[in-house]
């Protein structure tokens, strides 16, 4: 899979699927049911570490988890996410993406935020760096945020989601992951752009869908996110309840209305 093939995926309708993984038996499972997508997300802090954010984790540690996925990757691409102030400023951001793509054979690399993102993006992507913006509930701002809330529900809110995510297009991102927004507001931004736009907890407007791995198979401590959906406990085994992930994206009935925030 590549960036190209993925915007012909949006260009025809067809919805793109993508899932976090953290290792390669597990890379290896969501490959044999034909994922678009594996992300080595930072959420591994919270779910492989049991930490209680996304804060801790290190650029080591996405390069470990990574090289572990690319090990069971043959045919997805492969995005890492850039962990906390791993991309604090342009040239850090550089020196981070380097390692994350030299070290961890990451294709893409993904970074949480907004305006102040511009110049970073533009500077990734003319080093030939891939890059996915990441706009709407931002985990690693979590404690300014003041806990995991659905973004852009005030026209105040909606319309700075709006405006930042034409900016990293204009800048180069290549990528756009919405994280819980409204799935009117996902989806006019999803006719807005060019590039693909990946939501979660961004309703069925968008042009693809990621979970965390660990809540479709049931598994993550604690309470799961309510726009999530555990598979495993419909199909009863780890690859059906993958396939059935991806065809439930594939076929538009993941989310529905119960899993999208208004
Ligand atoms: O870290 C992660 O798993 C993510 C997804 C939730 C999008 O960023």
């Amino acid at each position: 899979m590549t960036l190209t093939q993925l915007r012909k995926l949006k260009r025809e309708g067809e919805k793109i699927t993508c899932l976090t993984a953290y290792d390669a038996s597990f890379a290896h499972l969501l490959e044999q049911a034909n994922i678009d997508i594996l992300l080595v997300g930072d959420s591994l802090g919270m779910v492989i570490q049991g930490h209680d954010s996304t804060l801790p984790v290190t650029v080591d540690d996405m390069i470990y988890h990574c090289q572990q996925v690319h090990r069971g990757c043959q045919q997805a691409l492969l995005m890492v996410d850039m962990p906390f102030m791993s991309y604090a400023t342009p040239n850090l951001a550089l020196k981070s993406a380097a390692r994350l793509m030299r070290e961890g054979q990451a294709q893409v690399v993904k970074l949480e935020g907004g305006g102040w993102l511009i110049e970073t993006v533009q500077l990734l992507t003319e080093r030939g760096i891939p890059v996915c913006a990441h706009l709407g509930l931002t985990p690693q701002s979590v404690h300014q945020i003041g806990g995991y809330r659905v973004q852009g529900k005030t026209e105040r809110g909606a319309e700075r989601i709006r405006d930042d995510a034409v900016a990293l297009q204009t800048a180069g991102a290549s990528l756009l992951i919405l994280e819980c927004v409204p799935g009117d507001l996902a989806a006019e931004i999803s006719a807005l752009l060019d590039i693909p736009v990946i939501g979660i907890g961004a309703g069925a407007g968008c042009d693809g869908q990621v979970l965390v791995l660990y809540d479709i198979l049931g598994i993550t401590s604690g309470k799961r996110p309510s726009f999530s959906k555990d598979f495993l406990q419909e199909t009863g085994s780890i690859p059906a309840a993958i396939e059935d992930f991806v065809k439930a994206v594939k076929e538009g009935t993941f989310p529905g209305q119960e899993h999208t925030f208004k």
